[in-house]
């Protein structure tokens, strides 16, 4: 309900909409409409209420609260079900948990802090509060387990949309999942699943951006930047937030449709910051020259499999993403 109530005001743009037409919207009383007016304002969201004319929403806290990121998205989105958290151990492990315990396909879990953030190959993820989002999606694909990357390379697809929408800046793709700013990651996306040979049981995508960090631990400032840093501008989270899991949805639905990233290729290969780029390819967990098989190429973009297209010495090779990873001939990109 107050989901409704914040979508009917912002829908008003600024002007003032009245206790009753809150209450059709809402499907409520007036009283209930009073209660929950209460209840945001408590939130910290600064409602006007004038006698007669009825109520205006001033402005939002800078919070990642359900129902605000509920009243952004379009109301068939996806992700009807929103579990918001000020602290959680991971969202991933949180929304893997609830996933065990048979929740629905698309509802998203978010959280202001995380204490054992997971990235990718087994590294810690890195979770200043108040600052970034961290959000996990459940999902139950009917697909089968090899293709589940692909969800990542559309979690990718989803984030630059949103963050071109919200934050007008245009980032690109690091093969297969990173999204750089100013040549510096922002946002890292892990999924995981739980999975029979040829069946998934559910698979859970989480998405970490960084958006209004001031500053990174001296370990990965090289590699690591928020959009703040990149725009001086302070941004909005749960905007942000709302339009991921808006256009995942999107893209998500698409997928399972087509079977296949072939509707997506053109869009992903017009992101890829490596595209017609020399690439390091590391066969293997390590990205270290002394544990693993290296090879140079140009990177050509992706196929309708998610996989690399590399232009190597020794003939084209299609790259899949979890058992290689790629770096820029002289750096991170
Ligand atoms: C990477 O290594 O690039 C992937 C990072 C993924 C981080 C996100 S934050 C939300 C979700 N919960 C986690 O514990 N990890 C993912």
């Amino acid at each position: 309900m107050k989901s409704e109530i914040l979508r009917a005001l912002r829908e008003s743009d600024g002007e003032f909409v009245s206790g009753q037409t809150l209450c059709e919207k809402a499907g409520v009383t007036r009283q209930a409409v009073w209660k929950n007016m209460v209840q945001l304002k408590d939130h910290g969201f600064i409602i006007e209420s004038v006698p007669n004319k009825g109520y205006s929403l001033i402005s939002s806290p800078d919070k990642l609260y359900s129902a605000d990121i509920k009243s952004r998205m379009k109301r068939d989105s996806f992700c009807q079900k929103i579990e918001s958290y000020d602290i959680t151990d991971s969202t991933n492990t949180r929304a893997k948990h609830l996933a065990e315990l048979g929740e629905e396909e698309g509802t998203l879990v978010i959280a202001e802090e995380q204490t054992s953030g997971k990235g990718r190959r087994g590294r810690e993820w890195k979770s200043e509060p108040m600052t970034s989002i961290y959000m996990s999606i459940i999902l139950r694909p009917k697909i089968s387990p090899i293709h589940v990357s692909g969800i990542t390379l559309l979690a990718a697809l989803a984030v630059v949309k949103a963050i071109k929408k919200t934050c007008d800046v245009e980032p690109l793709i690091k093969w297969p999942n990173d999204i750089i700013l100013g040549k510096r990651k922002i946002c890292g996306i892990l999924t995981e699943m739980s999975s029979e040979l040829d069946y998934i049981n559910y698979a859970v995508v989480g998405i970490g951006i960084n958006v209004n960090n001031k500053r990174f631990p001296a370990n990965i400032k090289d590699k690591a930047t928020s959009i703040y840093l990149e725009t001086e501008k302070k941004q909005d989270r749960a905007q942000l937030a709302a339009l991921t899991a808006q256009y995942f949805g999107e893209y998500y639905k698409k997928f399972i449709e087509a079977k296949s990233l072939e509707p997506f290729t053109i869009e992903y290969n017009g992101l890829l910051i490596n595209r017609n780029q020399e690439v390091k390819i590391f066969y293997g967990m390590q990205e270290n020259a002394e544990a693993n098989k290296i090879e140079t190429g140009i990177a050509r973009g992706i196929n309708g499999d998610g996989a690399l297209i590399v232009d190597t010495k020794n003939g084209t090779e299609c790259v899949v993403s979890g058992e290689v990873s790629v770096r820029g001939l002289y750096g991170y990109v």
